[in-house]
């Protein structure tokens, strides 16, 4: 008996010390978990922080940078070895870092509005332009037959993403349907000899040009405010400083003010509408745009502001030329955009290929470049309504296949999205004003 009652009291302490065991390590788990918790919710308050303060989302880049033994952005250009694409989270947003001196775009295609392209297009823009979408050819192939589909899937998508879209452009002498110029027997236009048939041809012309511009504009306007109407009349190498293009043979300056004048019609007051040039830093070209908008501005014709292309290269030209003409066209009271930004490494009579070896010395010479361009685009962001890149990454550009076929890396961001040294240089918060 006395032997089966020390066994029981030997039981009931075990059993207390078992039980007094599991609460201590019980409790020493959940005091774990509750630091966890603690961290954890300290490490979303560092991250709402840090969108909320773009100067913050940098310095903390920099810093985690020198923490993880990470490539840096000059290695990552020249970087053999597979790195693969991604959309760097820690960098800062380049609109977001704009956002005080004008929008930032980029001129995409409608491949580009899913997965990464999209992620890093929705991080760093908020324009948005249709490489070829929306270019007369893409919207009315042949009479009549307009085509919306890939236009109104970059809308769709920059409205989802709170971007603006801009047109890019009611009027070209390429990229446009043959149909236009031919008269009612299919006959080319500009072929006509006879006066009375050349004065048909040309109502013709005007009519078909009146009906797409004012069919594209009533459909978009509440969504897109601001318009490349005509794009690239200038040509210094033509008899009289324009664009000999069949619009011109055949209707002179009319098809310029019809365009306009239709434009404004079917968009209302709030839309602005665009001349859009290349080369409009160069003073022989420059002078000879300014001519013809001061003869449009003249005859009311309402033009609202000039696109300066802006393809550039490493060499060429002068950031002062660019700003320059920019000032000129603002004293007429003329907005200023910039509108299809990108800059080869080669200058324009170079035919040289770097192949997959930029030298480092470009990279940087680039970078370098983009800051003295965007310093200057930011001292006069009261003449300039928006910069806009003809594309937003290295790994799709029409200048790896023009003039010829070779590697191109005109953008901030390379192959694998990531940021280039040229990004760094218009971004680095430590040079902000
Ligand atoms: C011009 C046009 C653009 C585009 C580029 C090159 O600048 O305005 O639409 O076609 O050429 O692709």
């Amino acid at each position: 008996m006395r032997l089966t009652f020390n066994k029981k009291i030997i039981a009931v302490v075990s059993i207390v010390v078992i039980i007094a065991i599991i609460l201590i390590v019980n409790s020493i788990v959940r005091n774990d978990q509750a630091k966890d918790a603690n961290n954890n919710a300290t490490v979303a308050d560092n991250t709402q922080q840090k969108t909320g303060d773009v100067e913050g989302e940098a310095i903390n880049a920099i810093i985690e940078s020198t923490i993880e033994p990470e490539p840096s952005p000059t290695d990552k250009v020249n970087d053999k070895e597979v790195v693969e694409p991604s959309v760097e989270k820690d960098i800062p947003s380049l609109h977001e870092v704009y956002s005080e001196y004008f929008p930032i775009g980029a001129a995409i295609e409608p491949f580009q509005t899913a997965g990464l392209k999209a992620d890093l297009l929705k991080k760093h823009v908020n324009w948005l332009v249709a490489e070829n979408a929306m270019k007369p050819v893409s919207l009315q192939p042949t009479e009549g037959n307009f085509n919306w589909t890939q236009a109104d899937q970059l809308v769709e998508f920059a409205k989802a993403n709170n971007m603006e879209v801009r047109f890019h452009t009611l009027v070209w002498h390429t990229q446009v349907g043959d149909w236009f110029f031919k008269d009612v027997e299919g006959n080319l236009m500009v072929d006509e000899t006879d006066d009375g048939k050349r004065e048909a041809n040309k109502e013709l012309l005007l009519e078909r040009l009146g009906t797409h511009v004012r069919t594209i504009v009533s459909r978009y306007s509440d969504d897109i405010k601001s318009w490349d109407v005509v794009n690239e009349v200038i040509e210094p190498g033509d008899p009289d400083g324009m664009r000999a293009s069949e619009w011109y043979q055949i209707t002179g300056t009319e098809f310029i003010e019809t365009a306009f004048r239709v434009a404004r019609e079917a968009g209302g007051p709030d839309i602005k509408l665009y001349i859009n040039d290349y080369g409009t830093d160069d003073i022989v070209k420059r002078d000879r745009l300014y001519e013809l908008v001061k003869e449009m501005l003249d005859k009311d014709v309402p033009i609202d502001g000039v696109g300066h292309q802006t393809h550039i290269s490493i060499e060429w030209p002068p950031v002062g030329s660019i700003i320059e003409s920019m000032e000129k066209f603002a004293e007429l009271g003329l907005d200023n955009l910039v509108t299809e930004l990108d800059m080869s490494l080669y200058a324009w009579n170079d035919r040289s290929d770097f192949g997959e070896d930029i030298p480092t010395h470009i990279v940087q010479k680039q970078a370098d470049r983009y800051a003295e361009l965007f310093e200057a685009f930011k001292e006069h962001k009261d003449i300039i309504g928006g910069v806009v890149f003809w594309g937003m990454a290295d790994d799709h550009t029409w200048l790896s296949t023009f003039p010829i076929t070779r590697t191109e890396a005109p953008f901030l961001f390379d192959k694998q999205l990531h940021a280039k040294p040229a990004f760094w240089a218009i971004v680095d918060p430590f040079t902000r004003e």
